[in-house]
């Protein structure tokens, strides 16, 4: 098991959870039964970040581009949310965490995007940790529909073209109350971003292995962070000003 120092901990953990298919097919079973699996390690996952204390867990759970499925994948991706809600909401009020959510949730059927507004009703009280399911996500359609926002305010005359800063626009994002991840982690040795969280990861610290995500663990999970805190964030500065010694 890896040793990891609490004390140096990631305060926002992103995850591309990867290879639910080829998990399947390894073990000769459907797709569908890949996701049910990979259902069960994000249950396991958002457990032992919060017993960790990391504050900020986002998961991308559904890309834009995954409507593109066969539709009885995408009707079983959505009935294993729907699942999901329901089953965690009583253990996420229990652990103190609040969920949230990014994306297009319009795109959802309207019956899971109902459960969802309930379940951040419900556990909105919640301060312990922030849960974030990336639904019909798409970095870039974030960005083009923060830039249309920021274009409407400025024609309405609530901006000026001059005061629109880094910051302002990042308040236009779907993430404008969560913090930029520490680090991000994929599995199943796939090197991509896959138009995920593209503003947000300018300075994520990137990690990718090779398990496949229904197998993705406690002891995967404190790889990561292990190997994170061995990282030095220089945030384009040199490591002599990071650490407040030498000269130029
Ligand atoms: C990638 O595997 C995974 C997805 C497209 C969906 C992620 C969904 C889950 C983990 C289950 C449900 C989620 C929640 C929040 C309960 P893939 O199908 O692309 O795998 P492959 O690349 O091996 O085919």
């Amino acid at each position: 098991m890896s040793y990891i120092d609490t004390e140096k901990l990631p305060r926002h953990i992103a995850i591309i959870m990867d290879g639910n298919g080829r998990w399947a097919k390894k073990n000769a079973l459907r797709r569908i039964a890949g996701h049910k699996k990979g259902a069960d390690a994000v249950r396991r996952t958002v457990r032992t970040c919060r017993e960790l204390g990391i504050p900020y867990l986002t998961l991308f759970a559904f890309s834009v581009e995954n409507w593109l499925r066969p539709k009885d994948e995408v009707s079983a991706l959505t009935s294993l949310l729907e699942d999901y809600l329901r089953s965690e909401l009583r253990e996420m009020n229990e652990n103190n965490i609040r969920l949230t959510a990014i994306g297009d949730l319009s795109a959802l059927p309207e019956r899971i995007r109902n459960l969802l507004e309930e379940t951040m009703e419900k556990t909105s009280g919640n301060d312990g940790m922030v849960l974030c399911l990336s639904l019909s996500y798409g970095s870039r359609d974030e960005i083009v529909h923060a830039a249309r926002r920021l274009a409407e305010d400025a024609s309405g005359g609530k901006i000026r073209g001059e005061d629109i800063t880094r910051d302002t626009f990042a308040r236009y994002l779907y993430t404008a109350d969560i913090p930029d991840p520490d680090l991000l982690i994929r599995t199943s040795g796939e090197y991509r971003l896959s138009n995920f969280l593209l503003w947000q990861m300018a300075y994520t610290e990137l990690y990718f292995t090779d398990v496949l995500w229904p197998d993705f663990s406690k002891d995967d999970l404190l790889a990561a962070i292990a190997d994170y805190q061995k990282r030095e964030r220089r945030f384009g500065m040199t490591s002599e000003q990071i650490h407040g010694e030498g000269d130029v």
